[in-house]
């Protein structure tokens, strides 16, 4: 194990599986201490094993957590911070395509709640911590798939129509101008916030749904989606390269800058967003 991040502490939330998974095992051997954030106790309980094993890294805690649920999302935050008094590196990654619509028994929206609301309250909850812990980092797991959608504030949770598909595209564009936005908000800290597209990943995306949605998933990523390795690469990159200290405000593919859409830069977009989800979370 590489002692270079000795004194890192990094969250990752969807840590037994897939992106978040692999981000948490390299940043382990990277020598992070790591706070991973998963909802199943017997997968918590073998990706512990698996990464301890793997990395000899013995820094690993577990947090569970149903982060579709807001009130789970306020409980971790206050168990993070009693567990840890600073964290480096926030990486907000935990995410799903839902096919079919659902309501959380708080009412939002499932994509709503799980891909963008448990990004915007878990690192408003840390974001005390990740302030006073110099050159911190929050970086945000986006998608690609944001590009061909638009957001539509009088039906941000799709309660007037939904469609499984483009509800996970606007919400990972949520997670782009959340991004933007809290950017904004960190300059004049030593803080920043970025965001990234991690390429088409064979994970266990989408496996949640339907056997249709299953196949026609499984087919696409048989034909054209990257290793998980190769997936989790511009995480890692943004968690722990110096190459992106400073770095604020971004948005990621392939470990490099490129831009997102059109409306992801409207800036009153952004702020009405970040006004609502604030609205909708008080
Ligand atoms: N795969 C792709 O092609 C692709 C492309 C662009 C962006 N992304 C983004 O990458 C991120 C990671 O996805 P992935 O591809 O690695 O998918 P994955 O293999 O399905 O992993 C998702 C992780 O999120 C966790 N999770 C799901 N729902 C949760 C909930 N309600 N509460 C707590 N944790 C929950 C899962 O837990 P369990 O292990 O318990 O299921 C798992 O650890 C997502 O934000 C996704 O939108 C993926």
């Amino acid at each position: 194990m590489t002692s270079t991040h000795q004194d890192k502490i990094c969250i990752i939330t969807g840590a037994t599986a897939g992106i978040g998974k692999e981000a948490a095992s390299n940043l382990a051997s990277m020598g992070f201490t790591l706070g991973l954030v998963g909802r199943n106790p017997d997968k918590i309980s073998s990706t512990l094993s698996e990464i301890q094993f793997a990395t000899g890294n013995e820094h690993v805690t577990f947090f569970q957590a149903d982060l579709s649920l807001m009130e789970d999302v306020r409980r971790l935050a206050v168990e993070i911070q009693s567990k840890f008094d600073k964290i480096d590196v926030l990486l907000n990654n935990a995410g799903a395509y839902i096919s079919e619509f659902g309501k959380t028994r708080e009412g939002f929206e499932n994509t709503f709640a799980l891909n963008h609301l448990s990004y915007f309250l878990l690192t408003d909850l840390l974001l005390d911590t990740l302030k006073a812990t110099p050159n911190s980092r929050i970086v945000n797991v986006a998608s690609n798939a944001h590009l061909n959608t638009h957001l539509d504030f009088d039906n941000l949770q799709g309660f007037n129509g939904y469609k499984g598909w483009p509800a996970y595209c606007k919400s990972k564009l949520c997670n782009i101008m959340f991004t933007y936005e809290l950017a904004r908000r960190l300059e004049g800290s030593s803080t920043t916030a970025n965001c990234l597209h991690p390429g088409f990943v064979k994970t266990n995306f989408g496996n949640n749904n339907k056997r249709s949605v299953r196949m026609s998933l499984g087919a696409a990523k048989a034909l054209g989606a990257i290793s998980i390795k190769k997936g989790a690469e511009t995480s890692i990159y943004l968690a722990s390269s110096d190459e992106v200290e400073g770095v604020n405000g971004k948005y990621f593919d392939k470990c490099k800058t490129k831009d997102s859409s059109t409306q992801s830069y409207v800036i009153e977009d952004q702020q009405r967003l970040w006004n609502i989800s604030e609205q909708l979370l008080s």
